[in-house]
């Protein structure tokens, strides 16, 4: 099959199993650019400091380098390599972006990690806001209280200090092209498998 074939309805209520044929092989070929899509999209924190000592790449690299010189798994630091890429487009909902993205290819435990830290994360400056840093005890009984809390305390909340030495993007480029590599929760997991 060509790269160049397209389908050929104008409406999906006409579509045939040979025009899926052809989406499918260019979603794969799509799909497997996820990495590099990511990989960019990460850049675009370059440069952008919004106020805090470090910009917002170098602290997304300063978290995921605290995180992997402690022992973390390949998944985890690349949660943390990922927990704050929502900042461009979801001002206001950050960390939803990246649990969205996560979310096919993290276990349920890393997955609420991130979609919370934002909570979390505000036990550290919410009360200098006028907000209640106590937030997060809404989730004091939720299995994962400990673990999130610990993220932010340990990698989160302490990644931006402008004199740590980060790893550089390049050297998480393999972890996060593993951890990318398959979804295992998707509803199109099957079309997508090769
Ligand atoms: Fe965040
Ligand atoms: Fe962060």
């Amino acid at each position: 099959m060509g790269k160049h074939e397209q389908a050929t309805f104008t409406a999906m209520q006409e579509g045939t199993a040979e025009d899926w044929q052809i989406i499918s092989t260019h979603f794969r070929d799509f799909a497997r650019e996820l990495p590099d899509r990511i990989l960019s999209h990460l850049k675009l924190l370059d440069g952008d400091f919004g106020g805090f000592p470090i910009d917002r790449l170098e602290h997304s690299l300063q978290t995921a380098t605290r995180a992997h010189r402690d022992g973390r798994d390949e998944e985890y630091v690349v949660c943390a390599l990922l927990h704050d890429i929502g900042d461009t487009l979801g001002s206001y909902n950050h960390p939803d972006i990246a649990a969205a993205i996560l979310k096919p290819f993290v276990s349920e435990e890393n997955l609420w990690m991130v979609e919370k830290h934002g909570v979390f994360q505000g036990y550290y400056f919410f009360h200098h806001l006028g907000m209640d840093r106590h937030l997060r005890d809404q989730f004091k009984d939720h299995p994962l209280y400990a673990y999130t809390a610990e993220f932010c305390a340990k990698y989160d909340a302490t990644a931006f200090d402008p004199d740590y030495a980060s790893e550089s993007l390049e050297f998480f480029e393999p972890m996060l092209r593993r951890v990318f590599a398959r979804p295992r929760n998707s509803m199109y997991a099957k079309a997508s498998a090769e």
